[in-house]
């Protein structure tokens, strides 16, 4: 299967669990140089797109980028022009060289997606996707939950055994800030100096990793955690995952997770 046609099926899965209503949420992925082949026979701009940030860390790297007011419900039938393939040019530019069809532009997420992808290159090397989604019960929960990451990853890891397993370095947590904006964009990259998912309060979350399957699977875990937190908050609880029992795991998959939280 061709990167276009992976991109779309998971973009289409994410519309089918509900996490991206209309234009909802964003996705940016870096695609090596073989893959761009398989895309376009030779480079050539159509347009360009210019940012007032630094992208100097980016420079000639390869994205798919969806664009702005697209619905991930369109891209399986219609990827050209849903999605842009952008190669970073200089420090501020980004060149368009397929996608877009219909004279769009890359979603207005763009910088906070460069920026987290700069930070967590900075980390893993391997690092290449970052997707912004709206999951329905990571929104509840921050209508009533305290926005506070400590509580947040204790919670999400008491809710499932797998949690820990898959986010270990927990989630960080950011309270609401308009979206599309540099101060978002700021915040959302300090975060992922430290961790891979950070939560945007009555909005959604940003998830970045190596692989789409990676990233699927950390917004599903995540995302589920929240579900049965929300199914079980108003309920009393009779027995439930311990500290020692997160300890346990830790120690059994060889995990190293985030102290201060369950210590
Ligand atoms: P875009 O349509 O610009 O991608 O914005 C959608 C979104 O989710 C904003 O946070
Ligand atoms: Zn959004």
């Amino acid at each position: 299967m061709d990167v276009i046609n992976e991109v779309c099926e998971i973009l289409d899965l994410l519309y089918k669990h509900g996490w991206d209503e209309r234009n909802g949420g964003n996705l940016s992925y870096i695609v090596t140089k073989e893959e761009v082949k398989t895309i376009v026979s030779e480079e050539k701009e159509i347009r360009e797109f210019k940012y007032d940030f630094d992208m100097t860390p980016l420079i000639g790297k390869y994205f798919l980028i969806t664009g702005t007011q697209k619905y991930f419900k369109n891209c399986l039938k219609d990827p050209v022009t849903n999605l842009g393939l952008l190669k970073v040019k200089d420090k501020h530019t980004l060149s368009l060289l397929w996608g877009y069809k219909d004279g769009g532009r890359p979603t207005s997420e763009a910088p906070t997606h460069l920026k987290c992808h700069i930070e967590r290159l900075k980390i893993d090397p391997l690092h290449r996707l970052v997707c912004h989604c709206h999951p329905i019960n990571i929104i509840c929960m921050s209508h009533i939950l305290e926005l506070n990451e400590k509580k947040w990853t204790e919670i999400l890891w008491k809710m499932q055994t797998e949690s820990i397993v898959v986010f270990p370095e927990g989630i960080a947590v950011l309270p609401w800030i308009i979206c599309g904006g540099e101060e978002i964009g700021e915040a959302t990259a300090t975060k992922m100096k430290e961790y891979r998912s950070v939560v945007w309060a009555q909005h959604g979350l940003f998830a970045t990793g190596r692989s789409l399957d990676e990233v699927f699977g950390l917004i599903e875990t995540i995302e589920k955690a929240a579900e049965i937190y929300m199914k079980i908050c108003d309920k009393p609880i009779v027995q439930s995952i311990t500290n020692e029992n997160l300890k346990q795991l830790a120690k059994a998959f060889n995990i190293n997770y985030r102290k201060g939280i369950i210590d």
